[in-house]
């Protein structure tokens, strides 16, 4: 075990923790953000995807060593008032079924438009691959990213 200091969502979660321990262990069991979800554990399914330093990662296999001295954003701290484009389109177009994966699709898609801010349907398949829905939900996924690009765009208009 070792003192660290995680910051998280722009706040800092000092916690006693073994270094080599997924970060999502860490996340959701020693900050009680649970938002984050635990899927395969291995890397296969994208439930866990969280921001490091901007960039997606799976939780589940990243060791929160990795994590000390970097910004880690969850799905609690995309937004200041769930209204990142990302999810205000996943919340117009109703995307999630059950519900379990949507957390760690949103975190992708919004670096997946962060990256690219005009996808087309084979960038969104191809930049969302990684992400597994066993509901079936794809094609709204695929709608709501061509809905938080529009957003985005206006948004960059009007500023
Ligand atoms: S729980 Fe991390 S990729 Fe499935
Ligand atoms: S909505 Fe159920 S797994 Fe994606």
């Amino acid at each position: 075990m070792a003192k660290i200091t995680l910051s998280i969502n722009k706040k800092e979660f000092p916690m006693e923790a073994d270094p080599q321990m997924p970060l999502l262990w860490a996340i959701r069991d020693l900050t009680g953000l649970k938002g984050t979800k635990y899927g395969c554990g291995v890397a296969q399914c994208g439930a866990c995807v969280v921001h490091l330093d901007g960039e997606a990662v799976r939780s589940c296999v990243t060791k929160v060593s990795r994590a000390v001295g970097k910004q880690v954003v969850t799905i609690e701290g995309l937004s200041q008032a769930n209204d990142h484009p990302v999810q205000r389109a996943w919340q117009e177009i109703d995307v999630p079924q059950c519900g379990y994966c949507h957390s760690g699709q949103i975190m992708s898609a919004a670096v997946l438009l962060r990256e690219n801010p005009n996808p087309t349907d084979q960038d969104i398949d191809y930049g969302m691959a990684g992400n597994i829905c066993r509901c079936g939900t794809y094609l709204r996924i695929r709608k709501a990213i061509h809905a938080a690009a529009d957003m985005q765009k206006k948004t960059a208009t009007k500023g």
